[in-house]
């Protein structure tokens, strides 16, 4: 049994969790999120504002985890915290504290990547969600299909070109004139929206396509974007049209998403599907991939909410594998605001 203490602050939320458990016998002690608000004003994160909140919310928030799991840092045989990618400045707060942590109490260091965290966070809840199985990471910064075999051996099978899911939603609602972060307000609004209105092109979506086409797995964004954009203009009475459009985006996003996920679980005959990041907290997405794959005999895993979005238990969890394989930290780690997930093969 291995006591973990996991600690999050790659971009507005300072987290941190205590895991006890081995192997896939995970057991959930505590996870404390605290979610900078501020960045609402200003309708997206200011890394500066973040990493000083960071600075002022991280001793309280381990603090609080700590005594929620009714333990102390003398009980703890290992501390993870996410290293990369995130904002540089974010990142920073977590990685010196969670190094200064360590080193005082003389116990291991592990920095986990934060992309690795989404892919293990329904593993917390769902005993099955575990490889192999295929995975969609759909976050603000990126948008993954994974092709997952084991545990630490990943096969990258297409990425985003540029915008990534979460963004979409994020810039679209902005358009609309509603909150950030848009993806629940979009949601919400698509749902009394009228699916014919608005017909947007499925991005990267052709019937003929082959598993050879280098865009059979790959997403694309920024086009839908500005097919939004142009609605918008051409509307004139965006706040009657606006449910209409949001419906018609987030139908062709998520016919996109559902599309690719598919084609991967088919080619690699995998029998799970495993979601992660905050745009999995989308129950349209889930509902439509449901419909689309159980049909085939696969399963569809989420994690609820507050394990899709940005968490210190998913750190910790990923983190608690790698501990398992001998994995360990020197003091010297540092943040890096991008890099490969760990662990790919060859596609
Ligand atoms: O994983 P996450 O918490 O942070 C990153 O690592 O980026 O994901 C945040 C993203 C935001 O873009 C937010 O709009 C999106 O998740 N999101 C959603 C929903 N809830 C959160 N997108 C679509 N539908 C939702 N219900
Ligand atoms: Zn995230």
């Amino acid at each position: 049994m291995t006591r973990i203490l996991g600690i999050e602050t790659s971009c507005d939320e300072t987290s941190a969790a205590v895991l006890e458990g081995t192997g896939d016998a995970v057991a959930q002690e505590s996870l404390v999120i605290l979610s900078q608000d501020v960045h609402r004003v200003f309708g997206g994160v200011v890394p500066e504002i973040a990493s000083r909140a960071h600075l002022t919310s991280i001793v309280p928030v381990v603090d609080r985890a700590l005594s929620e799991a009714g333990t102390t840092l003398d009980h703890l045989e290992a501390i993870a915290v996410t290293n990369t990618p995130g904002l540089v400045g974010a990142l920073l707060v977590g990685v010196s504290y969670g190094k200064a942590l360590a080193f005082s109490r003389d116990i291991p260091l592990l920095g986990v990547h934060h992309m690795e965290g989404h892919l293990f966070a329904a593993a917390l809840e769902h005993r099955d969600a575990v490889p192999p199985f295929t995975a969609l990471l759909i976050s603000g910064g990126h948008t993954l299909l994974l092709d997952v075999e084991a545990w630490g051996k990943y096969r990258l099978l297409g990425a985003t070109r540029d915008d990534a899911a979460g963004e979409a939603f994020d810039k679209v609602a902005k358009l609309l004139g509603l909150p950030y972060p848009g993806g629940t307000y979009i949601e919400q609004l698509a749902a009394t929206g009228d699916p014919k209105r608005f017909k947007f092109a499925r991005p990267m979506v052709r019937r003929n396509a082959t598993p050879t086409d280098e865009d059979y797995y790959a997403f694309s964004f920024s086009g839908l974007k500005t097919a939004v954009l142009n609605a918008v203009r051409d509307s004139t009475n965006v706040e009657v049209d606006k449910a209409d459009i949001a419906r018609g985006f987030q139908d062709a996003l998520i016919d996109t998403l559902v599309e690719k996920a598919a084609r991967a679980a088919h080619a690699f005959s995998r029998q799970r599907v495993v979601l992660g990041g905050g745009v999995a907290c989308n129950r349209t997405l889930a509902a439509a991939l449901r419909t689309r794959i159980e049909p085939e005999g696969r399963t569809v895993f989420t994690p609820s909410p507050r394990l899709a979005t940005d968490n210190a238990a998913m750190i910790a969890r990923a983190a608690l594998f790698h501990f398992e394989h001998g994995e360990r930290a020197g003091l010297d780690l540092n943040a890096y605001a991008s890099s490969p997930i760990p662990g790919l093969v060859a596609a």
